[in-house]
């Protein structure tokens, strides 16, 4: 197998970063990128010791003008994607790497980026590459779970994902200004047979996880409430949630939701620095115990109502390791088997146990247990 090249854009982040240091120890050449050259070489002097091939430093602003030709000059055989917010960005990473005839593969959680991903197929099939959106916790992790559970249901109804980190995990810049994108402001979602306006970070539930204890989640505009709906038509029911461990930074995005939403603050991403900074004094508070819950519920092959949740519990602030882990999976499946060509979200792309295994050495568990009602 002849050594990769692999281009990481947002490289120094707080999921680049773990993306980087799980790809030092396979055998690609590995260029670290961002606008800061300087984060890039500091990052790349840590992961050197450990490194099996050179990882060089590298500075690419996204939204340069000269975009495709450095991505061209790079030679990469992969472009990896993690500079977001997603929700603001358009397809230019994704274009200038099928011009270079790489594979790209990005961490969007932008709901209209990774359903839009499509309209690339001709372009990524006419150069035969793979292009992939939405490699992370959602949908790739999610539709993995759903499609491993999916055999257990004769009619699949309603999918209701929840993700908590715990507090003493470190947030992103990216992260938390997607995140403000949406708090207050309404999307539709499919709930209860019917599509309807619903708002971000409103709708508050409070779920106990086993061996966690009680968390409150809101909803989020994710792709998984396009994503899922369109690949299992019979669902009556998609939702999404996200929560803070912290009570007051969870109710209170709650509160900053309402200000949104009576227009008494019109850009909340606009704070977004301030808020990750005040996140910041809290973080001897909480745990490092973060969460993920997909409940499925439909009929089973008997016609007997089920109600199946699967939770991974990642402690000792292994967490983050969960949304970069996608991408190092695909990356390296694609050095021993390259993808078939054309581009979409990320789905069909590995199964539960691939992902599982490239977690297998962290501090991480699942379980699957069918609960008596939804
Ligand atoms: N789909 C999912 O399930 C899922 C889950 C978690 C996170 N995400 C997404 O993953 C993304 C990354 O999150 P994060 O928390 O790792 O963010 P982060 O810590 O803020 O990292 C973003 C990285 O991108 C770089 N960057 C920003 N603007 C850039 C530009 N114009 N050109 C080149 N590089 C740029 C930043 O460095 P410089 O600013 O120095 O350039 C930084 O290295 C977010 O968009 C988040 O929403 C998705």
């Amino acid at each position: 197998m002849s050594r990769g090249r692999i281009l990481l854009i947002g490289a120094y982040g707080q999921f680049g970063r773990r993306i980087a240091e799980a790809l030092a120890r396979d055998d690609v050449d590995l260029m670290l990128a961002g606008r800061d050259v300087g984060k890039a070489e500091s990052l790349a002097t840590q992961l050197r010791p450990q490194a099996r091939a050179p990882v060089s430093p590298v500075q690419i602003d996204v939204e340069g003008d000269d975009l495709d030709a450095r991505i061209a000059a790079l030679m990469p055989d992969t472009v990896i994607h993690t500079a977001g917010p997603f929700q603001q960005r358009d397809y230019r990473v994704a274009e200038a790497a099928i011009a270079a005839g790489a594979h790209y593969i990005d961490l969007a959680d932008g709901r209209e980026f990774v359903a839009g991903i499509g309209r690339l197929d001709a372009q990524a099939k006419a150069r035969g590459v793979r292009v992939v959106s939405g490699a992370s916790s959602v949908p790739g992790l999610s539709a993995a779970v759903v499609d491993a559970h999916r055999s257990r249901f004769a009619t699949l109804e309603s999918i209701d994902t929840c993700i908590g980190p715990g507090n003493r995990t470190e947030r992103g810049l990216a992260t938390t200004r997607a995140i403000l994108g949406y708090v207050g402001r309404p999307f539709p979602a499919l709930i209860d047979g019917d599509r309807r306006p619903v708002h971000g970070w409103q709708s508050l539930r409070r779920m106990r996880i086993e061996g966690v204890g009680a968390r409150w989640f809101a909803r989020c505009d994710v792709p998984d409430l396009d994503v899922l709906p369109a690949r299992y038509p019979g669902l009556r029911h998609c939702d999404f949630r996200a929560g803070l461990e912290l009570r007051r930074m969870h109710f209170g995005l709650w509160l900053a939701s309402w200000c949104v939403r009576a227009g008494l603050v019109r850009n909340l991403p606009r704070y977004a620095e301030p808020l990750l900074r005040l996140s910041e004094h809290w973080t001897d508070a909480g745990s490092d115990i973060g969460v993920m819950t997909v409940d499925l519920g439909g009929v089973d092959p008997d016609g007997q109502h089920l109600h199946l949740r699967w939770s991974i519990v990642a402690r000792e602030g292994s967490g983050p390791h969960i949304p970069a882990t996608a991408t190092v999976v695909l990356a390296r499946r694609w050095r021993q088997t390259p993808p078939s060509p054309g581009a979409g979200p990320c789905i069909d792309l590995f199964t539960l146990d691939d992902y599982l295994q490239a977690l297998s050495h962290l501090p991480i568990e699942t379980s699957t247990q069918a609960l008596v009602s939804r």
